[in-house]
């Protein structure tokens, strides 16, 4: 990888994408870890947050507290307003045709959690087949195998090669005509590689199959378009992309969605309910029993605008830069190995070390104040696939630096020299 020339240089760095000023959006970065300023480079995990989506969140609980959709007091009408805004910039953000196309819910793991039981459960039969990848996040592999001893359908999975690339002919070859739905992971979480969402969202409607993409690590780094991707669902949550922890969203098209059984019952999803029966609520509402999340959605509103403001094209150029940076100083340390070196990969930088478990490499670069993730990386198949217990992860965000990524460098070389001793 050629790592750009404005991340060799400082000054010059600051008028490509300015990082350095982004930083001072978020104020838990200002502060010393054992004595170091704080490295935060564990956003695959979970993303620092900005003032503005503090400011909107403690605005909302301030100001405007009160449930939606319900009453006919101004503060109900604000909050009201509040949250339908926001799934209106989640609708943008995603371009989306609509935003009722737009489901709030606590995070991906809940909106694939929904699609498996809602779209998948009544339609599937014994034999039938669910189509997943490799390298699939743990909450895009167990909610598949619950659908599945649910109805006697089979979960089947495309394989990776060594770089950590989908085999795409093996994926043309499992493709059958029992497969009802596939689900794959956009930007892997373990390994950063981006895969061909597109391609493998045409071979599958050839057949009519129809395809989830778990978007949770992809939507901070590449510009996301549903509409030209052409998937059925999609799925997002929002601390990993600047906003709150417990929201997220399912994409759907609005078809299916229409289509599908209720998640959960209550309020908020009934237009009448007598001891009889229930007649459902219009798409969202139908999937958004009881009262929502409504701090969140308005926090992640606000996280995608702040997000959207630096051009999303222009944030994943510079955190490929970063990764570049980082690939090219690590492939200097004795005895370390890339777990994942697709052509097409963004964002994470996951390695082992020769004689050093991921999570010693953690413990020691957190005594230099760098946060990184050690682990499994809920991908339990994937590390078995490699065979190993798991990888130490570097993961990046806008307000990474260069000497961000310097840091984690020298705290890798220093658990090298700790245990070369
Ligand atoms: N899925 C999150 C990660 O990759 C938690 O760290």
């Amino acid at each position: 990888m050629i790592v750009p020339n404005y991340l060799m240089h400082s000054d010059a760095a600051r008028h490509e994408f300015d990082a350095y000023r982004v930083r001072r959006d978020f104020p838990i970065l200002n502060q010393t870890v054992h004595g170091h300023p704080l490295v935060y480079l564990d956003n695959g995990a979970t993303s620092q947050k900005p003032q503005c989506v503090i400011d909107a969140v403690n605005d909302y609980y301030c100001w405007n507290n009160a449930n939606v959709h319900r009453g006919v007091h101004t503060l109900s009408e604000r909050a009201t307003h509040a949250y339908e805004q926001a799934r209106e910039v989640v609708g943008r953000f995603i371009n989306a045709s609509h935003h009722h196309e737009i489901i709030f819910v606590r995070g991906t793991t809940e909106a694939i959690n929904l699609v498996a039981q809602s779209y998948a459960r009544p339609r599937l039969r014994p034999g039938d087949e669910i189509l997943i990848t490799e390298m699939e996040h743990h909450s895009n592999i167990v909610p598949w195998q619950i659908v599945c001893q649910q109805t006697g359908a089979r979960l089947r999975v495309v394989p990776i090669n060594d770089a950590g690339e989908l085999q795409l002919d093996k994926y043309a070859e499992l493709l059958g005509s029992r497969t009802r739905l596939v689900g794959v992971v956009h930007l892997s979480n373990s390994l950063g590689t981006i895969n061909p969402v597109r391609e493998i969202i045409d071979a599958a409607h050839a057949r009519g199959i129809p395809v989830l993409v778990d978007g949770a690590q992809a939507v901070p780094h590449i510009p996301v378009d549903v509409q030209a991707l052409g998937c059925d669902f999609y799925a997002f949550s929002g601390h990993k992309i600047y906003g709150p922890t417990g929201i997220g969203i399912l994409y759907g098209k609005p078809d299916l969605l229409e289509a599908m059984e209720p998640y959960q019952g209550g309020g908020e999803m009934i237009r009448r309910v007598t001891f009889e029966e229930s007649l459902y609520n219009v798409v969202p509402y139908k999937f958004e029993a009881g009262t929502p999340n409504i701090a969140g959605a308005i926090g992640l509103g606000t996280a995608l605008e702040y997000l959207a403001q630096f051009g999303l094209e222009a944030v994943g150029e510079y955190e490929d830069a970063l990764l570049a940076r980082a690939t090219e100083a690590v492939s200097d340390i004795s005895g370390l190995r890339i777990i994942g070196t697709a052509a097409q990969k963004g964002g994470i930088l996951s390695f082992v070390m020769d004689g050093v478990h991921p999570h010693d490499i953690g413990t020691i670069l957190d005594t230099e104040g760098v946060a990184i993730r050690a682990g499994h990386h809920c991908t339990m198949p994937l590390m078995t696939r490699y065979g190993i217990p798991g990888t130490a992860r570097a993961s990046f965000a806008i307000y990474n630096t260069k000497e961000d990524v310097d840091a984690l460098i020298r705290g890798i070389e220093k658990a090298r020299e700790v245990f070369d001793r």
